[in-house]
């Protein structure tokens, strides 16, 4: 099989190429494709790629080009992890925000819709792209915002494009393992928005256990849910939120925190990746050891504007490997009929009550061979199903941006965002980021 990677000079594709690795199965991805627009860091990781398969000769092929049809065509699988506007436009994605004194993130609030606004064209041609030169394929998209690009693309791929995150499967197994079940008894009651889903049941042999965790704070404390929101909000709530809804339980603590520091995450992330590409490019002999030091530090240093000062993340949620685990599974699941259950990112279809039937949800699902099927999921009620209706809205908002190019209908869509507070901030927002990211102006040309 062929599987194409989009965003091939990504940091994270050894991680992918590396599960592809420990897969024995007879059928399986015996062929990788890189696309990237960026020639040099294609060189970077396919050094890397090489060095990870060196002496196994039933390592998939790799190739690497700059040409998006070349590398699409004839794939069996295509990942998509993209990032339009490059690290640069994350920086600006969360400065702008900051500076009117709003959260300034990669994926939520006013940097979300930023970051989505500009995306969408591309996510939209790559997956015209697909339609005509791989029309049997599945995409798998990685690409932020993962809920809001996913359902801009199924509008010309229907059902053959999934969203996937690791986030929701790394809080299912957390919660598991808190009470001492293996994550594979359970069945994980999480229903949302990608970033904004909450786990409400935790099923073990037909019976809640999630009750049972909410009332013991010492246990709660031992995950990092329970140190982000505290065991008391976890109570009151009766739920644990993905960690992206510190954003909006915590908001202010966590635009202090990001104001507070000398720099934001896509500011840190710009100065120590585009220094490891150039190590790399500098000595492409040592590209995997550079690669694995660098990857340790990325992972050590993920939201730490949400962690106490000092406090170091677990070593199993680090090492477990979230991203490329949920990647594989659903390609062994499509590819050979292994049935199998993960969070993904689907069309409501009426799954969820009061949300659209073509909106994309974060919700479990049966996948096989004919793909994810979303399974009854646990409703929403109350304040979470008003926060996801709302979001819901203003990404719609966003698509229809994106596709019409209309200011007036982008506006609208930052001022209707639960973290904007006036309209008048709102077109202070879209004036910002039109000035800093060309390519999101462009959107509007
Ligand atoms: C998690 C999220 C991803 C996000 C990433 C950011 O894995 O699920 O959607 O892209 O964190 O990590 P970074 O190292 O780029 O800050
Ligand atoms: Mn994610």
């Amino acid at each position: 099989m062929k599987l194409t990677i989009l965003g091939g000079g990504g940091f994270r594709v050894p991680l992918v190429y590396g599960a592809l690795l420990r897969d024995t199965h007879d059928v399986r991805v015996d062929e990788v494709a890189l696309h990237d627009v960026d020639a040099a860091r294609l060189d970077a990781v396919a050094h890397i790629l090489a060095q990870l398969g060196e002496g196994r000769p039933e390592a998939p092929t790799v190739t690497a080009t700059t040409s998006l049809d070349e590398a699409l065509e004839g794939a069996d699988f295509v990942f998509s992890a993209i990032r339009v506007g490059g690290l640069d436009g994350r920086t600006a994605d969360e400065r702008v925000a900051l500076d009117l004194g709003m959260l300034g993130q990669e994926t939520t609030g006013p940097g979300g819709l930023a970051y989505g606004l500009r995306t969408i064209p591309v996510a939209l041609d790559v997956a015209e792209r697909v339609r005509r030169l791989a029309p049997d394929a599945w995409v798998i998209n990685f690409t932020n915002p993962a809920g809001m690009i996913t359902q801009a693309m199924q509008g010309v791929l229907r059902d053959r494009v999934v969203g996937i995150c690791d986030s929701p499967i790394g809080l299912g197994r957390r919660a598991a393992r808190a009470l001492g079940y293996a994550p594979e008894q359970t069945r994980f009651g999480y229903a949302g928005l990608n970033h904004l889903g909450w786990l409400q049941t935790l099923v073990v042999d037909g019976r809640d256990v999630l009750p049972t965790l909410l009332e013991s704070p010492e246990r709660l404390l031992g995950i990092e849910e329970g140190r982000l929101f505290g065991p008391d909000w976890l109570a009151t709530i009766g739920a644990i939120p993905n960690e992206y809804l510190y954003y909006y339980y915590f908001t202010r603590d966590a635009v202090a925190a990001i104001r507070g520091s000398a720099e934001t995450r896509g500011e840190f992330l710009l100065d120590s990746q585009t220094a490891f590409y150039e190590k790399v490019c500098a000595a492409p002999d040592s590209a995997l050891a550079l690669w694995t030091a660098a990857r340790r530090n990325r992972d050590e240093t993920y939201m730490a504007e949400a962690r106490s000062e000092g406090e170091a993340r677990d070593e199993t949620d680090m090492g477990e490997g979230g991203y490329e685990g949920v990647a594989l599974a659903i390609m062994g699941a499509i590819a050979r009929g292994e049935r199998a259950s993960m969070i993904l990112n689907v069309r409501n279809r009426g799954g969820l009550v009061g949300l659209p039937d073509d909106a994309v949800v974060e919700v479990p699902c049966t996948v096989d061979a004919s793909g994810p099927v979303p399974l009854v999921p646990t409703q929403l009620t109350g304040h979470p199903l008003g926060l996801v209706q709302q979001v819901k809205a203003v990404e719609e908002l966003a698509i229809e941006a994106a596709i019409t190019g209309s200011p007036t209908i982008a506006l609208e869509a930052f001022a209707l965002h639960p973290l904007v507070d006036s309209v008048t901030t709102a077109e202070a927002l879209l004036t910002g980021y039109r000035a800093r990211i060309p390519s999101l102006d462009q959107v509007f040309r």
